[in-house]
């Protein structure tokens, strides 16, 4: 239970677990939370068993019901199967297996697998050869484990799409979605690739095609320990989250420049050749990693004069984009895992484009399918709603931006040390936007009624507009909208009434130009009754007789003003998720990597 402890974070719509005992799988599954699993077995406890299988759902095809839980077993309760992702020929197996006699318990695409492996095993006894000639008749993305009552010992996973991984232990071994679920127990993992099967016993991996060919597989040590998937005292990772930020920024900048002032990145697999010939790039992800996307847009552009397109991923390879081999993809990912994000970095490689991804995540599908990638430095992040993970990503952005410019050799490339040194202050202004959080709690009791919010922002304030916008939906279930300023005269401002909660980003003095834009945007929703909360840098009074609450920035360059602003509102959207008794950690209906499409 300790593993899927670790893994409910992925998804947590219902639990469950089966252990062979004796000729049968004994199970257990319950709707809701992983507390809910421990009241069942606390009346109905199961037998010790070193062969079992256990899972965290996050809904596709059925409700989140006692039924539909996982493992789903064949009738004779021989064989259990846990699955991730979405059969997409499900309809057609199930009508098979039905005209054939099986009965169906629930309303999931994952039953067909267990029937189908009851059917093949029927024909023979060898579990992995079962499970190959099963996964050679699925469509659709899957990460599969099984374990069988007449194969104790045994423990066979296959993926498509879908994320597995193993742990190597000492006389045990393991299956996961990814590490967490054995971090207790081993730090040793090998990553699976595509199409593959693997069987695990006490003290084997054999790891096969679909075909049953011996398959590759890649070993490595997990970068974190076990204390990092902890909460250390705090209430929610969130928040233990948002306060390691400082440390995140810092970590994901550290060592990048070499004795001359030369910046490197770890796993850039591309030459400086290869990079002076792109002439595109595109930023495709999801959710809030798209807003660190769109913050890379003006500095990439701004540093390096090359276009910088920022595409939703799961909307990039239907459009038809214009990509050929000088357009380089970058692929935004926390997890490594989101499968919206992982189909368009494969659309965007069979179109010939370069692509290099921006991850946390160590051994993950995304960097593994890249020609290159920027690891953030963030520790593991287990709450649902991203922070360390979006700062980071921002910063690698920048990094990005710089390293290009240097390879391009371009005007701003020799400014790269001094962007860097300014860089490496930020850390200590997220501490103070942390050290400072107070303000905004307090904004956040006296605002806990309210159940709408805007965010406006314009230049780089713009994503985090959009990113605090996303924050307080993912967590206080209240509707909240980010706006550019600029946009807001065309129709959105027909929102604006009196004590409507405006959060506005004014940039840095530095743009002026921006800055009186920005003014007027405050004075127009204030003079129809807006109560605007603005996040001004330190200094600047400008907007201060428009503004019911300033929340002072520390002094950055505009450019990285993000790292700064974002905290505020991560630190509002926690309080108020928290006041109205919402799981900040596992907001509903969510999940912290999504691996279906
Ligand atoms: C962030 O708070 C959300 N949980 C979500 O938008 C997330 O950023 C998105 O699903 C992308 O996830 P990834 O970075 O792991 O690809």
């Amino acid at each position: 239970m300790g593993g899927l402890r670790r893994l409910e974070y992925r998804g947590y719509d219902s639990t469950g677990v089966g252990l062979v005992d004796g000729d049968r799988i004994a199970w257990a599954k319950k709707a809701g939370k992983l507390a809910n699993l421990d009241a069942v077995l606390e009346g109905n406890a199961l037998p010790a068993s070193t062969t079992g299988i256990g899972h965290t759902r996050w809904a596709t095809h059925g409700a989140p019901t006692d039924a539909n839980a996982h493992p789903h077993l064949d009738a004779a309760d021989r064989v259990a199967v846990v699955h991730n992702g979405i059969i997409e020929n499900f309809m057609v197996l199930r009508a098979e297996l039905e005209a054939a006699g099986y009965e169906f318990l629930s309303e999931t695409d994952t039953e067909v697998v267990v029937h189908l492996l009851h059917r093949e095993l029927q024909q023979q006894d060898d579990l992995s050869e079962a499970v190959r000639a099963v996964c050679r008749r699925l469509e659709g993305a899957f990460t599969l484990v099984f374990a069988d009552a007449l194969n104790p010992g045994v423990v066979v996973g296959a993926r498509r799409n879908s994320p597995l991984v193993v742990g190597r232990g000492e006389g045990e071994n393991f299956l996961g979605s990814d590490v967490a679920a054995f971090i207790d127990y081993t730090a040793e993992a090998i990553e699976l690739g595509q199409d593959q099967v693997v069987t695990i016993t006490a003290d084997a991996i054999d790891v096969t095609d679909f075909h049953g060919n011996p398959a590759e597989t890649t070993a490595y040590t997990v970068d974190w320990d076990v204390t990092a998937a902890e909460k250390g005292g705090y209430e929610w990772f969130m928040t233990k989250e948002i306060e390691e930020q400082p440390k995140a920024v810092a970590d994901t900048l550290l060592g990048r420049l070499d004795q001359d002032g030369h910046l490197q990145l770890d796993e850039m697999r591309l030459t400086d050749d290869e990079l002076r010939e792109i002439d595109k790039i595109i930023v495709i992800a999801c959710g809030t990693a798209s807003y660190a996307g769109l913050v890379a847009k003006y500095a990439i552009e701004h540093w390096t004069r090359i276009p910088c397109e920022v595409e939703l991923a799961s909307e990039f390879r239907y459009r038809d984009p214009i990509i050929d081999r000088s357009t380089l993809v970058v692929a935004i990912s926390q997890s490594g895992e989101t499968m919206d994000t992982l189909m368009a970095i494969r659309y965007a490689r069979q179109q010939r484009a370069r692509v290099l991804s921006i991850c946390n995540t160590n051994g993950s599908t995304i960097p593994r399918e890249s020609d290159a990638v920027i690891y953030t430095h963030a520790g593991p992040e287990v709450a649902v709603a991203s922070t360390k993970g979006f700062l980071s990503q921002v910063v690698a952005c920048y990094l990005l931006g710089l390293y290009l410019a240097q390879a391009k050799g371009v005007k701003y490339g020799d400014e790269i040390s001094s962007i860097i040194d300014e860089l490496h202050q930020v850390p200590a202004g997220i501490q103070r936007m942390i050290d400072e959080g107070d303000q905004v709690r307090k904004l956040a009791a006296e605002l806990v009624d309210r159940r709408s919010f805007l965010f406006l922002g314009r230049h780089v304030g713009f994503p985090v507009a959009l990113e605090g916008a996303l924050k307080l939906k993912e967590l206080a279930y209240v509707h909240a909208e980010g706006f550019a300023a600029g946009e807001l005269k065309h129709g959105p401002i027909a929102l604006v009434e009196k004590g409507l909660p405006m959060f506005v980003v004014v940039p840095p003095r530095a743009r002026d130009q921006l800055q009186e834009k920005i003014l007027s945007n405050i004075q127009e929703v204030r003079a129809r009754g807006a109560y605007t909360i603005v996040l001004v840098e330190d200094g600047d009074d400008s907007v201060v007789p428009f503004a019911d609450v300033v929340i002072r920035l520390p002094k950055v360059p505009t450019l990285l003003q993000p790292l700064v602003a974002t905290v505020p509102l991560q630190i509002f959207a926690c309080e108020l998720a928290e006041l109205l008794g919402h799981d900040v950690d596992q907001p509903r209906n969510l999940a912290k990597s999504v691996t279906v499409e």
